[in-house]
C-alpha cells in the first residue's frame, strides 16, 4: 500500500508538472482524484479493508499525498493561467513610447470636391436638402419628363451615351445621365411641395473633349418651389452664391437664354472678379463670366412632377461644377479634373 501510495505520488506530481494547458489538468486531476474511480480515491477506499494500525498509518499517508497532489495542481492552474494572461496582453502590447512613424503622403480633397462641399454647406444653411440621383438615368426622368419629348431639337444640345437592353419594361434605352435636371421631376414625385434642394452629381456628354469640354463632368442642380415663388427670388439665391463665391461686390447678369425646362430661362454671368468687369484674358475682355443656367420651372415639368402650376411655382438652375473649379484655381483645361495625373492633383 505504502509503495503504491509512493508511486502515484511521484507520478503525479511529473504529470502535473508536464501538463500542457488547463484541460490537461483537468484530465489528471479527474485521473487521480475523480469520486468514482479516481486511482487515489480508490485506494483510499481500500484503506476500510486494513486492519486498525496499517488503517491509521495508511490513512495518514494518503492523505498527505493527496494534499501534495492538490497543492501541486493549483499551483500548476495558476502558473498556466498566468502564462496565457501574459500571452494575450503581449499580443495587444503597443509601445507608447515609440516615436509616430514619419508620414510620407497625406490624401487630400479633390478641388472638386472642396467646391462642392462649400456649396453644399451654403446651400444647407440656406433650407436646401442635399440630394443624390442615379447616374444611369431612363430616358424619361433624364429628357421627357423635363419637357424634351423624342423628337424635340433640344436632344441635340445633350448628346449622349446610350444604354441598350437595360432589361426595364420598355424599349426606350437609358442614358447616362446628361445633367442633374434629371432629379427635379423624381424630387417632386418623391417630396412633393414646398421643396428646396440642390443636387451636385456626375453628368455624361458625347463630347469631341478640348479645353472646355469633358465627357464626364460635375454639375450642381438646384430647385426651390412654393406657392408664390418668382424671379425674383432666383436672382436672390443666385446673388447670394455668385456673393459668395467671387466676394461682396460681384454682380449678376440674367440674360434669356432657352433651356426646355424653363420658362423663362435665362443664362447666369457674373461680373469677372480678376478685372471686376473691365475686361481681361479671363473673361475674354467682356466683363462677365458665365456660370449657370436657370430659370422658372416650366408648367409641364411641375405637371410631371405631380404639382399644379396654378398653385405652385418654382425656379431651377444648374452650375457646371468643373467650370466654378477651373475659375478659382485658373485652371485652363477642363480635362485635367478627371484626368487622376497625380501632378495635377497634387497641387491642391
Ligand atoms: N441642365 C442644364 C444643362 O445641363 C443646366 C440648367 C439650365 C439647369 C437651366 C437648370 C436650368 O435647372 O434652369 O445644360
Amino acid at each position: 500500500m505504502r509503495e503504491q501510495l509512493e508511486k502515484i505520488k511521484r507520478e503525479a506530481l511529473t504529470a502535473i508538472q508536464d501538463a500542457k494547458d488547463i484541460l490537461n489538468l483537468e484530465e489528471l486531476e479527474n485521473k487521480l482524484l475523480g469520486r468514482k474511480s479516481g486511482e487515489l480515491t480508490n485506494l483510499m477506499k481500500s484503506l476500510k479493508d486494513l486492519g486498525a494500525d496499517m488503517k491509521k498509518e495508511m490513512g495518514q499517508l494518503a492523505n498527505e499525498v493527496k494534499t501534495a497532489i492538490d497543492g501541486a495542481l493549483s499551483e500548476k492552474k495558476q502558473e498556466i493561467k498566468k502564462a496565457e494572461w501574459v500571452g494575450a496582453l503581449e499580443k495587444e502590447r503597443a509601445d507608447a513610447t515609440q516615436p509616430t512613424l514619419p508620414v510620407k503622403e497625406r490624401g487630400h480633397l479633390h478641388p472638386n470636391t472642396i467646391v462642392q462641399n462649400d456649396l453644399e454647406n451654403l446651400f444647407t444653411s440656406m433650407g436646401f436638402m442635399v440630394l443624390d440621383g442615379p447616374e444611369l438615368e431612363s430616358d424619361y426622368y433624364n429628357f421627357e419628363a423635363v419637357n424634351i419629348p423624342k423628337t424635340h431639337p433640344a436632344r441635340d444640345m445633350q448628346d449622349t451615351f446610350y444604354i441598350k437592353n437595360h432589361g426595364v419594361n420598355s424599349d426606350a434605352p437609358w442614358v447616362m445621365r446628361t445633367h442633374t435636371s434629371t432629379m427635379q421631376v423624381r424630387a417632386m414625385q418623391k417630396y412633393g411641395a414646398p421643396l428646396r434642394m440642390i443636387v451636385p452629381g456626375k453628368c455624361f456628354r458625347n463630347e469631341a473633349t478640348d479645353v472646355r469640354h469633358e465627357h464626364t463632368f460635375y454639375q450642381m442642380e438646384g430647385v426651390v418651389i412654393d406657392k408664390g415663388i418668382n424671379f425674383g427670388h432666383l436672382k436672390g439665391v443666385l446673388e447670394i452664391v455668385a456673393k459668395h463665391l467671387y466676394g461682396p461686390e460681384t454682380k449678376v447678369r440674367l440674360r434669356p437664354k432657352y433651356y426646355p425646362f424653363v420658362e423663362p430661362g435665362v443664362n447666369g454671368e457674373v461680373s469677372c472678379y480678376l478685372c471686376k468687369g473691365a475686361g481681361c484674358r479671363l473673361c475674354k475682355e467682356s466683363g462677365w463670366l458665365e456660370i449657370f443656367g436657370a430659370g422658372m420651372i416650366h408648367p409641364n415639368v411641375l405637371k410631371e412632377g405631380e404639382l399644379d402650376p396654378k398653385v405652385y411655382q418654382g425656379f431651377a438652375f444648374g452650375f457646371g461644377l468643373i467650370r466654378l473649379v477651373m475659375l478659382k484655381y485658373g485652371i485652363e483645361d477642363a480635362r485635367l479634373q478627371m484626368s487622376g495625373d497625380l501632378r495635377f492633383l497634387k497641387q491642391f
